[in-house]
């Protein structure tokens, strides 16, 4: 009654049906998985938890662009005042990266800025440095052309030192040659510690 032919489709129908279910079953445990790890991760979103791979980004790492940060504390060489306060800087300016003492200051994230943690942090790593209005190169030309006056030296607010220049004359010249020698060696500079402007 049933040929060797019928029997084997059976066997073949039936392999492959098992197989089929196994599929299913596989496929549903799989979006199972990844149903339930939504759902963590959804629940870790509500607990404000700092998701790595997560779309927020750590308000503490973002760049300077997004921030508003404090200019850094001047202590005006008092060691135990800034011993005190933990950060801040003893002196300001300096022309090689060595020579710029770093300090810690407070930053806050701008208003529309979205991102993970908290808004206002302090950061690490800021140049103790401050521009004001002196341009290096047009104290130059104060000094080489009206050096024998004092004016680089009125300009850059040494005003004592500018008054005895100019009433001996750029010490018959000789100061006067001195002080672009000075100036150009970088060991005169703006009497209030701020560095050249950069910006001209
Ligand atoms: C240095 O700062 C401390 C703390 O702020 C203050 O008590 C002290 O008078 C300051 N010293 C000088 C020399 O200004």
């Amino acid at each position: 009654m049933f040929s060797y032919r019928t029997i084997c489709m059976g066997f073949i129908l039936l392999y492959y049906f098992s197989h089929l279910a196994e599929a299913v079953q596989a496929r549903s445990d799989r979006e199972q998985q990844v149903s339930s790890s939504l759902a963590t991760s959804s629940r870790a979103d509500s607990s404000n938890v700092y998701r790595i791979w997560g779309p927020k980004v750590l308000c503490s790492l973002l760049p300077d662009d997004f921030l508003e940060c404090n200019k850094p504390i001047d202590h005006k060489d008092n060691r135990t005042a800034k011993e005190e306060k933990g950060y801040g800087c003893l002196k300001f300016g300096g022309l090689n990266y060595e020579d710029v003492e770093h300090t810690k200051v407070h930053c806050t994230v701008f208003p529309d800025i979205d991102c993970h943690g908290p808004r206002t942090f302090q950061r690490d790593g800021v140049p103790c440095i401050r521009y004001s209005e002196h341009y290096f190169l047009t104290t130059l030309l104060y000094s080489l052309l009206l050096g024998f006056l004092g004016m680089d030296r009125f300009c850059l607010g040494q005003t004592g030192t500018a008054v005895g220049k100019l009433l001996t004359l750029g010490g018959v010249g000789v100061w006067w040659i001195v002080d672009i020698i000075l100036l150009i060696t970088n060991r005169l500079t703006p009497e209030d510690d701020s560095n050249w402007n950069p910006y001209v």
